[in-house]
């Protein structure tokens, strides 16, 4: 008991030293360009013509967007609450899920199955919330297997005592052994343009409904992203 109380206080070190070094990175970028930025024009404001000025200004103004776009990305953290969790029955569950993934994999090269084993139970859920973890983890699958040879997700459900897991597998690379701590970090992405908070927020609602999200690597290749939920 005592060793794992150890470990998970480890784990959160570890954690905060990866989010504070993500917040430094992008706060330091940005405020060492825009100060940069300003110096300059201040010190040539007399010999700068009108148009350089503006140059200047849009390069500091483009820095303060940046910003802006991380604080936006934080709150998005923050305010990703689960809603009032409804019964629905797991038909219906299963036909929307479906629907989603059908949805999002319109007008793309990828093949497609799906499959659930399972009593017709009913599961509380809030469905907005499961809805938009599902897009998270079918965005991530879709990224992974483009450019794969024979790109194929696969989205099944079967029930285990007391939950019903929803996963979404691919055949994309799979997630390389030094991320693999990393992913479920606010702000962690190997992925350009995005602000690596798909799994941190689907990790976060998830919590709040007392399920659970795991990712694995399958063999040969590819990611298996499952969703514990908890069955009524
Ligand atoms: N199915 C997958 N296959 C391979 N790597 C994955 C997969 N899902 C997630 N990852 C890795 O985990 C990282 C974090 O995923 P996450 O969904 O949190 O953020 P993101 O997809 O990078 O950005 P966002 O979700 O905000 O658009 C990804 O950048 C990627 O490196
Ligand atoms: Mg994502």
């Amino acid at each position: 008991m005592r060793s794992s109380a150890v470990t998970d206080t480890t784990h959160l070190i570890e954690d905060l030293e990866q989010i504070f070094s993500t917040l430094r990175h992008e706060f330091g970028n940005t405020v060492n360009t825009l100060n940069m930025t300003l110096d300059v024009l201040i010190s040539n404001y007399g010999a700068f013509n009108d148009s350089t000025k503006l140059e200047f200004l849009h390069r500091a103004s483009e820095q303060v967007g940046r910003q802006h776009r991380f604080l936006d990305a934080m709150r998005s953290y923050a305010r990703a609450v689960v809603g009032e969790t409804q019964e629905i029955p797991m038909i219906s569950f299963w036909k929307e899920c479906v629907g989603l993934a059908e949805s999002r994999l319109t007008g793309k090269q990828i093949g497609f199955k799906q499959h659930i084993q399972a009593e017709p139970y009913s599961i509380l859920i809030s469905p907005a919330a499961i809805y938009q973890i599902l897009g998270h983890l079918f965005d991530n699958a879709v990224d992974a297997v483009t450019g794969a040879e024979s790109p194929e997700i696969e989205l099944a459900a079967f029930t285990h005592p007391g939950s019903l897991v929803v996963q979404v597998l691919d055949n994309g690379p799979g997630i390389p052994a030094e991320i693999q701590s990393k992913v479920f970090l606010p702000f962690f992405t190997t992925r350009e343009g995005h602000s690596g908070l798909g799994l941190s927020i689907s990790r976060k609602m998830l919590s709040q409904m007392e399920g659970r999200i795991e990712l694995i690597n399958r063999l040969p290749s590819g990611t298996e992203a499952s969703m514990w939920l908890k069955i009524t």
